[in-house]
């Protein structure tokens, strides 16, 4: 049955070692891995989202809510990191169930993983525009709402619970379409060019962070944990309703913050591109989200301890933090380091997105004239091309609180199904060469595939919608094309 057909792991080590002009090409070291997760990792989740989990599920315990977070993500970073050291093709969690579960499985997880990246690109890329707009308020220079806005958005009955649309009387989300554009530039002229960029944008986002916590942290004052709803000033704030405080909101507020975090992975779909994956790959992903993870938790501490938190429900926390610290002239620099911040997660958003087709397009489950490598740049420059033309028209059209709980829901989606993964290819292959094992596989993996579904249950139903509906155009697609096109390239072979 060719929906089972698995890929042999010997056939994809072949394809990982095959070096020439008609591949990709292998630059990068660990450093550069480390630099492309957390350019994915730190953006709009912490620059946006810490506050209004804050405000509304968690106040200053959106602390533990990021540990949380972070726990789930580890646990499917080892796994991850198994799977990319045995493993290093590009594509990821796409070409890992491809060799464990079989073609079916691989098409359902490459098509999810359009959700995580692709979406993921357009959801960041609007977060961008709005950034953008404000700095460029701040001095001054106006860009009118209706080029720079989606023409509709998405909009919850808080009676009936039910959304529609409406419309914004804006025409195109201008600086959203342009981000991705630019993005795609770079990614077509090499890897290395977009290491760089990104490192570069890496070095300044983070510093921003460290700066604020480093200011910030004289400043807190835990007399700020008290409010109205919390007269004693408790770390978790008394429970209010369902998700709202308490324990419950601060599983709540993991959810959304762990929107923060996605991104680690990303860096296993670089692994062809990676000079030496099996060792690179544990420490490209775990790296990112260890360092990553100890920023979040002290941007939340800081945070939480210079404002209020029922103040922070709002698009720009982080300034609004650095103004009660008494330093409003750093909060253009903030904005700036946001706004480059958000760029370098959208470019590797886009690489991650790019490098999945890729497999994709080889595999025949993708027209195959679009896996071609440019023989110049080294890059899938078709793939990439097309890629950045539908992500920037999702971009320019897309209201942004449509896209990003779908981002989250995707990629939750694929980190269940890679710690399955895992497992199944230590019960098919127990003894194959593993240069990084994850620890306590028997503990981790399920926990880890647990873990992912428990936060996608605390996603909102019309989400889960979305979700079936988008895998059901898959099956569609698979059943209609991919099938017959990756036997054809099967037998080819
Ligand atoms: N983790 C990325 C962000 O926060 C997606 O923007």
């Amino acid at each position: 049955m060719s929906l089972f057909t698995r890929k042999s792991i010997s056939e994809l080590q072949q394809q990982a070692a095959a070096a020439g002009e008609t591949t990709l090409k292998r630059s990068l070291s660990a450093t550069n891995l480390v630099m492309i997760g957390i350019g994915a990792i730190i953006g709009a989740g912490i620059f946006v989202l810490t506050g209004h989990a804050a405000a509304q599920n968690a106040g200053p315990a959106v602390v533990l809510s990021f540990v949380l977070s972070a726990i789930t993500c580890g646990l499917a970073g080892l796994c991850y990191a198994e799977m990319a050291s045995t493993v290093p093709v590009a594509g990821s969690a796409y070409t890992y169930s491809y060799a464990t579960l079989g073609e079916l499985m691989a098409w359902i997880i490459g098509w999810d993983l359009v959700l995580e990246y692709g979406v993921g690109a357009v959801t960041v890329a609007v977060g961008w525009a709005g950034y953008l707009k404000g700095f460029l308020e701040g001095f001054g220079l106006h860009i009118p709402s209706s080029i720079a806005e989606a023409p509709f958005d998405w909009v919850i009955n808080t009676t009936t619970g039910e959304g529609h649309f409406v419309s914004t009387g804006a025409v195109l989300n201008l600086p959203a379409l342009f981000i991705v554009l630019a993005v795609t530039v770079v990614l077509v002229i090499g890897i290395e060019a977009s290491a760089r960029v990104n490192a570069s944008f890496v070095v300044l986002k983070v510093g921003i962070v460290i700066l604020f916590i480093v200011l910030g942290l004289g400043h807190v004052n835990h007399a700020n944990w008290m409010t109205a709803a919390n007269p004693q000033g408790l770390f978790i704030p008394p429970q209010t309703g369902p998700g709202q405080f308490g324990w419950d909101g601060i599983v709540r507020a993991a959810g959304v913050v762990f929107f923060a975090y996605i991104g680690f992975d990303a860096v296993s779909t670089a692994a062809q591109e990676a000079k030496n994956p099996q060792r690179d790959m544990p420490i490209g992903m775990l790296g990112s989200l260890a360092i990553c993870t100890v920023l979040y938790i002290l941007v939340a501490y800081v945070l939480t301890g210079v404002v209020k938190y029922d103040q922070l429900n709002i698009a720009q926390p982080i300034a609004k933090g650095i103004d009660a610290m008494g330093h409003p002239w750093l909060a253009p620099f903030i904005k700036f380091g946001a706004i480059l911040g958000l760029s370098s997660v959208v470019l590797v958003m886009m690489l991650g997105q790019t490098r999945v087709f890729y497999s994709m397009s080889n595999d025949g489950l993708l027209p195959q004239g679009f896996g071609k490598v440019h023989p110049r740049f080294r890059t899938p420059a078709r793939i990439t091309i097309v890629t950045g033309i539908v992500v920037s028209i999702a971009a320019a059209l897309a209201p942004i609180g449509l896209v990003g709980e779908l981002c989250s829901i995707g990629t939750l989606f694929a980190f269940a199904l890679v710690c399955l993964g895992v497992i199944a290819l230590r019960l098919l292959d127990p003894d194959l060469h593993r240069p990084f094992r994850t620890p306590w596989i028997w503990f981790v993996a399920p926990a880890g595939a647990i873990c992912s579904f428990y936060l996608m249950l605390g996603l909102p139903s019309d989400t889960w919608i979305r979700l079936i509906v988008w895998m059901a155009i898959g099956l569609v697609i698979y059943f209609a094309y991919g099938k017959k096109n990756a036997a054809a390239v099967r037998e080819k072979v």
